[in-house]
């Protein structure tokens, strides 16, 4: 039997972002660090290579749920909201604090509520999934719902690797979802092809191969990429995803103000956004600041566009992202940000 759609669903849901908050740990990690700390590598490499000039590393007692919590306190204070009016918390990581527990009972509980608290791990797209779970939920049960993508990655890559270690670096992100006639989120297109999982993966450290011994000492425990393969599947996925929510809603790139794509490498955004057709006015950067901070690279560069002016009432914004999986996603959504209010809106 095949599926018949019943109902829309799958298109813009009436759902908006009531608030936003970001966290960055104080550490700040320039390219000259990385290659003062015996890495054979240059600022002027990873400035040309990838774009990022410096990355923040979170303190030595601080982890992913930290970080999240921060976030999170900081995108329902700009909510104007208190943790009574949650009906869930989302941690979209894959850096949990733990592998058992998830790391969102733990953000819920430092926070000081009981609400249902999970993660979800789609890599560096588990935003745009996250996202897409919290709009649903806040939509069936008529409330708020915090969505956190957040990820402590300095913990996963091998400091002596200078493919991997240059890239990333960690941070939160956080969004209050809120139902609202007036808003719009979505449609979303979110794909996964997990058939090379080793294009992007820590090896080993899971139970396919447990940590041991000889795990630490071959450090497969690390972070390995086959970067050039990333690469071209990131442009490729990602465009694809935007181009098919454009074309599910039936807007065009000229009908977006702005891009906000995962912050992976201003070459995959670049090549991305010229195959969508998007100028770099209306694309929005934070790599060069953060480097690549998966699941929260796209709360932090939304929560970077509003603070610097560039989000405002009734625009349409175009999401992008792209992970290990590999996954991958796209969506729009209607920058709408006070709930009562229908000024503005598309
Ligand atoms: N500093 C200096 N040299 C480096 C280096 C570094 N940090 N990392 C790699 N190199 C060297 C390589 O060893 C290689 O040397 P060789 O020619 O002597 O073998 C040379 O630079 C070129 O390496 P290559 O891998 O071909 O470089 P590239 O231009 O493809 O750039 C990446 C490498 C990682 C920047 C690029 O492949 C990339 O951005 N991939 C996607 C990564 C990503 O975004 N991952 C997360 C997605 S969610």
């Amino acid at each position: 039997m095949s599926w018949v759609p019943r109902s829309q669903v799958a298109g813009a849901s009436p759902v908006t972002i009531a608030g936003l908050g970001a966290y960055l740990p104080e550490r700040v990690v320039t390219n000259d660090d990385l290659a003062a700390s015996g890495l054979d590598t240059s600022d002027e490499w990873i400035r040309s290579r990838t774009g990022i000039a410096q990355r923040r590393y979170a303190a030595a007692d601080q982890a992913t749920s930290d970080l999240a919590l921060e976030a999170g306190k900081a995108a329902l204070a700009d909510a104007g909201m208190g943790t009574d009016d949650v009906a869930a918390v989302i941690v979209a990581t894959t850096t949990p604090d733990h592998a058992v527990p998830g790391t969102a009972p733990l953000v819920a509980a430092a926070l000081g509520t009981e609400v249902g608290a999970f993660d979800v791990n789609a890599a560096c797209s588990g935003f745009l999934y996250g996202l897409r779970v919290g709009s649903a939920m806040a939509l069936v049960e008529d409330a708020p719902v915090l969505v956190i993508g957040a990820e402590t990655l300095s913990r996963i890559v091998d400091p002596t690797d200078r493919g991997v270690a240059i890239l990333f670096g960690d941070g939160a992100g956080a969004a209050v979802l809120v139902p609202d006639a007036a808003g719009s989120l979505g449609p979303f297109s979110l794909g996964a092809d997990g058939r090379d999982p080793s294009m992007l993966w820590t090896a080993t450290g899971g139970t396919r191969t447990p940590v041991s011994a000889a795990v630490l000492e071959a450090r497969s425990h690390y972070l390995t990429m086959r970067g050039g393969d990333v690469y071209r599947n990131a442009v490729a996925r990602m465009t694809a995803a935007a181009n098919d929510v454009l074309q599910r809603a039936g807007r065009t790139i000229d009908d977006v103000d702005l891009f906000v794509g995962h912050q992976a490498n201003i070459r995959i955004l670049d090549a991305v956004a010229q195959r969508v057709g998007v100028d770099r006015d209306r694309v929005h950067l934070t790599v060069d600041q953060h480097g690549n901070t998966s699941a929260a690279s796209v709360p932090l560069a939304l929560a970077d566009a509003r603070h610097r002016g560039r989000l405002h009432p009734g625009d349409t914004v175009l999401l992008t992202a792209f992970g290990a999986g590999l996954t991958w996603g796209a969506c729009l959504l209607t920058w709408n940000p006070d709930p009562t209010s229908d000024e503005g809106t598309a």
